[in-house]
C-alpha cells in the first residue's frame, strides 16, 4: 500500500481520522478525533468507462536533451531490522527519466525486500551502499518525505485500512503533496473533480471511494486501487510490486495502459513482475534478473522470452 509510508501507518487504529499537522510540516498522522471531525463526502454511484488513448509502447522517452539520472543504486546492502539476516547483497542500478525498468527473479530472490528499502520501510536495515534520488541522499530522507519528493511505491500486498474512507485519504495524499510542492490545497468539491478523469483512467467506480481503503476489495480491485492512487499523486519513480498479480485480463490491460499514460519523458516505471504478459503491454527499456539479493543479469524483452521457455537455470548459463 504505497500511503501506508507518507502516513507512517502501521496497524489499524480504532475509528481513526486525520488530523494535519502543522502546516510547516507535510505529514499527515493518524488520530482518535471525534469520528465527526472526519471528512465525509459521498460521492455518486456510477460506472464510467474507460476512453484511453494512451500509447501503450512507451519505453524510452526522450527528453528532447540527455535524460537525466534519476535514481542510482550503488551497492547497497541491507538486512532484515529484527533478525539481522542479510537479504540484499550488492543491488546496483541506475534509472533515468524516461525509462522503464523490470526486475524479475525467483521467489525470494529480494525484488520486494529491495522495493521497500528504496521506500524506507522500517522491516529493513541498510548496511551499505547508496541510493541517490533526484540528485539527493535517499537514504536520509524519512519514509514520507520519499513519498513526497516523488517517490512511489505498490506494494505486493496491499493492506487494508479499516475507518478510512478511499476519498479521505486520497485526498489528504494529494494535498499533503500540493504543500511539498508549494501548491494550494484542493477543497472537496475541487478534489472531486481532479479525481473523476483518474477513476476513469483506471476504470474504478466512484462508489469505491467511499469505502474503506482496500477494505473487502478483492485482490483485482486492490491493484487497480494501488494504480489509483500513483494516479492521483503522480510520481517521478512509481515502483510496482507484481501490479499483474491477481488481475484478470481486461484487468491487466486497464492497468497497463493507465500505467503508460501516466509516463511522461521526466518520470520513470519500475516494475516486479514474474510474467511476460506485462511485459507486452508496458514495454520496458531493461529488464533485470534479481539472484540472491544482487542484479545478476540485465538485458532486453528477450530476456523474459528465454526466462518464459527455460525458466532461470537459463539464467546462470547465459
Ligand atoms: N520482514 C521480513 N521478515 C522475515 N523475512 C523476510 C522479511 N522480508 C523479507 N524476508 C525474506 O527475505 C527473502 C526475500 O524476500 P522478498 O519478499 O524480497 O522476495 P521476492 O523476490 O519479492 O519474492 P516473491 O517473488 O515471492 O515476491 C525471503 O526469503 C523472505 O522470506
Ligand atoms: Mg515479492
Amino acid at each position: 500500500m504505497a500511503l501506508l509510508n507518507r502516513f507512517n501507518y502501521t496497524s489499524p487504529p480504532p475509528l481513526p481520522s486525520f488530523t494535519k499537522s502543522p502546516s510547516t510540516s507535510t505529514l499527515f498522522t493518524f488520530s482518535t478525533l471525534p469520528r465527526n471531525r472526519r471528512l465525509n463526502r459521498k460521492f455518486p454511484s456510477f460506472k464510467l468507462t474507460a476512453t484511453l488513448t494512451a500509447d501503450t509502447t512507451a519505453g524510452s522517452v526522450s527528453n528532447g536533451g540527455q535524460p537525466k539520472l534519476l535514481l542510482e543504486v550503488k551497492d547497497l546492502t541491507a538486512v532484515i531490522s529484527e533478525s539481522g539476516q542479510k537479504i540484499l547483497n550488492g543491488v546496483n542500478l541506475s534509472i533515468y527519466e524516461g525509462e522503464i525498468h523490470a526486475i524479475m527473479g525467483k521467489n525470494g530472490s529480494g525484488k520486494s525486500t529491495f522495493a521497500k528499502v528504496l521506500v524506507g520501510h522500517k522491516d529493513y536495515e541498510v548496511t551499505g551502499g547508496s541510493v541517490v534520488f533526484k540528485g539527493e541522499n535517499l537514504l536520509e530522507m524519512e519514509p514520507e518525505d520519499r513519498s513526497l519528493a516523488g517517490l512511489f511505491l505498490s506494494f505486493q500486498s496491499p493492506v487494508e485500512i479499516p475507518g478510512v474512507s478511499n476519498s479521505d485519504f486520497l485526498q489528504m495524499a494529494y494535498n499533503a503533496r500540493r504543500r511539498k510542492l508549494g501548491q494550494p490545497e484542493l477543497d472537496p468539491l475541487q478534489f472531486y473533480g481532479y479525481i473523476m478523469p483518474k477513476l476513469e483512467m483506471v476504470n474504478i467506480k466512484a462508489d469505491f471511494l467511499n469505502r474503506n481503503v482496500n477494505e473487502g476489495f478483492s485482490g483485482g480491485e486492490k491493484k487497480r486501487n494501488e494504480i489509483l492512487q500513483l494516479a492521483v499523486l503522480g510520481a517521478e519513480l512509481a515502483i510496482l510490486d507484481e501490479i499483474d498479480s491477481g488481475l484478470d485480463v481486461d484487468a491487466l490491460r486497464d492497468v497497463s495502459k493507465a500505467v503508460n499514460a501516466l509516463m511522461t519523458p521526466t518520470n520513470s516505471v519500475l516494475m516486479i513482475t514474474h510474467y511476460r504478459r506485462l511485459l507486452e503491454f508496458i514495454k520496458p527499456t531493461y529488464i533485470h534478473i534479481m539472484d540472491e539479493g544482487r542484479i545478476s543479469k540485465t538485458g532486453d524483452i528477450s530476456i523474459a522470452s528465454i526466462l518464459e521457455k527455460e525458466g532461470y537455470k537459463a539464467m546462470s548459463s547465459t
